[in-house]
């Protein structure tokens, strides 16, 4: 009977038991003596009573304990973004500010998170996956090359493409590869992707398609550039922007090192493709020192090789299509303006290297060997037709001189050189073009034709 008086005494406490200062309901269980007038306890006596407080704040210590045992060494979402974050405030209160153009602090940040990429805690049973890659204009000539070799390494990777010069055609052989995904996209609108890191390649590339419309070339390059590095910015990515000789204008220094700061005509006609790629480069450098983001810029000098565009006013391009049509080369100007050409694989390789490599950049990467037009149209013959003729144009606006890259920095410091020569490269890129041009047609015959 005691016990259950007492036990009735102590639950109704906060109406009519004794303070706990005055022993509690213990007290009020040995005793029947009658219960002194009802007084409402207020809210601070009733948090300090029976010591709530202590258990209050015993509780509060034991879920921060578990919060913090609890959360992973690796994750990826906002938290990423979040690491980012902490590895630049460390580096700031270190006084490393000076070290950000070398890029120091921006790829500490970068560093810290790739971890949880390769270390993240995988539940059982879930293959570990290789990093997470956009290529922006990955459907194109050289992005999808590009995506070749990071599939073939193990990589996931999604192609962002607006298909304006790109073909659903140059990544189709992907389809169906669970790493691989296309989203058909313009980069001048803004797209949210959890992705370690992104190649930026989207803009055409041809004189003849970024003047068909220079104010979206331009667009695409400021605008589209921007909003690629936003995201790298917001998901803590590593960037990669795809850069050009062009920023040299018409050069007057021979051969163009990355130190020289180019001659370029602001409001020529292909100003809107230069100066584009000039704004790009400055944006870059912008968020890498204002947000600390890891970039890296490459300057692509002529490239060539399979899945080109036939028929778009690049020179290599011309001449290939041109001959296995049996008609004549043209050759602007006097054609003894020179161009260096770089094989496609060569660059890609460069590409990679400067991506996982140290340094910011920019890096030259081309191929130094310097052929005239003339000389091109030669190898060309006797590559495809010797009987080609050559026809004589007059020379389009603002068509440089000279064009060959010194690409000392880039043998030094990321260990890279172009292999193939032009002897060589040309017969990889013609069975491509014979088979795109003349379709049905087996290629033997064509080949019968020559
Ligand atoms: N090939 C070269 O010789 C060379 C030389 C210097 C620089 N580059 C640079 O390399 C990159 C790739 O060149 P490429 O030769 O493969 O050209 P490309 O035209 O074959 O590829 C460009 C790709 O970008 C896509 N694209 C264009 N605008 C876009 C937009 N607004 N949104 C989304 N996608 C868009 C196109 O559809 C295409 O798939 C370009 O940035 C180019 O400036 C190339």
């Amino acid at each position: 009977m005691a016990g259950s008086s007492s036990e009735l005494i102590y639950r109704g406490n906060s109406h009519d038991a004794q303070p706990a200062s005055d022993g509690g309901g213990v007290m009020a269980a040995g005793h029947s003596a009658p219960k002194p007038p009802h007084k409402p306890l207020g809210p601070l006596r009733y948090l300090l009573a029976e010591q709530r407080l202590v258990f209050a704040f015993v509780g509060m210590a034991i879920a921060s304990l578990v919060f913090l045992l609890a959360a992973p060494s690796g994750h990826g979402g906002g938290h990423e973004v979040m690491d980012g974050a902490a590895g630049v405030a460390r580096l700031a209160a270190a006084g490393l500010a000076a070290r950000q153009y070398s890029g120091v602090a921006a790829r500490m940040a970068y560093e810290q998170r790739l971890p949880a990429v390769a270390g993240a805690r995988v539940p059982l049973g879930l293959k570990r996956k290789g990093l997470r890659v956009v290529v922006t204009g990955g459907a194109g000539f050289v992005g999808s090359h590009l995506v070749d070799r990071l599939l073939a390494r193990g990589d996931s990777v999604i192609v962002v493409d607006n298909l304006f010069t790109g073909r659903k055609e140059n990544v189709l052989h992907h389809a169906g590869n669970p790493n691989f995904e296309m989203i058909r996209h313009d980069v001048v609108e803004p797209i949210l992707l959890e992705v370690d890191q992104i190649y930026h390649l989207a803009c055409p590339a041809s004189p003849v398609h970024y003047k068909h419309n220079p104010v979206k070339t331009i667009k695409t390059n400021v605008v589209g550039t921007l909003n690629m590095l936003g995201l790298a910015k917001r998901v803590g990515a590593r960037f990669l922007l795809t850069s050009t000789s062009e920023v040299y204008g018409d050069p007057l220094q021979h051969p163009q090192v990355e130190t020289y700061w180019g001659n370029v005509n602001p409001i020529g006609v292909r100003s809107c493709y230069d100066e584009g790629k000039r704004t790009a480069e400055t944006l870059t450098m912008d968020y890498h020192r204002g947000a600390n983001l890891e970039v890296r810029i490459a300057r692509i000098f002529n490239t060539y090789g399979p899945r080109m565009c036939i028929d778009d006013g690049r020179v290599v391009s011309n001449f290939v299509a041109q001959a296995l049509r049996k008609e004549p080369l043209t050759v602007y100007g006097d054609g003894k303006q020179t161009r260096s050409f770089q094989y496609v694989s060569d660059l890609v390789e460069g590409l990679m290297k400067l991506m996982e490599g140290e340094h910011v950049g920019p890096f030259n990467l081309g191929n130094p060997g310097e052929f005239t037009m003339l000389e091109l149209a030669k190898v060309v013959q006797d590559t495809i037709d010797p009987n080609a003729r050559i026809e004589f144009r007059p020379n389009t606006a603002d068509d440089p001189h000279k064009r060959k890259p010194d690409i000392s920095r880039a043998k030094e410091l990321l260990g890279w050189e172009p292999k193939i020569p032009l002897h060589k490269g040309l017969p990889l890129m013609v069975q491509d073009f014979r088979d795109r041009i003349f379709g049905d047609r087996k290629p033997h015959s064509v080949a019968g034709d020559n």
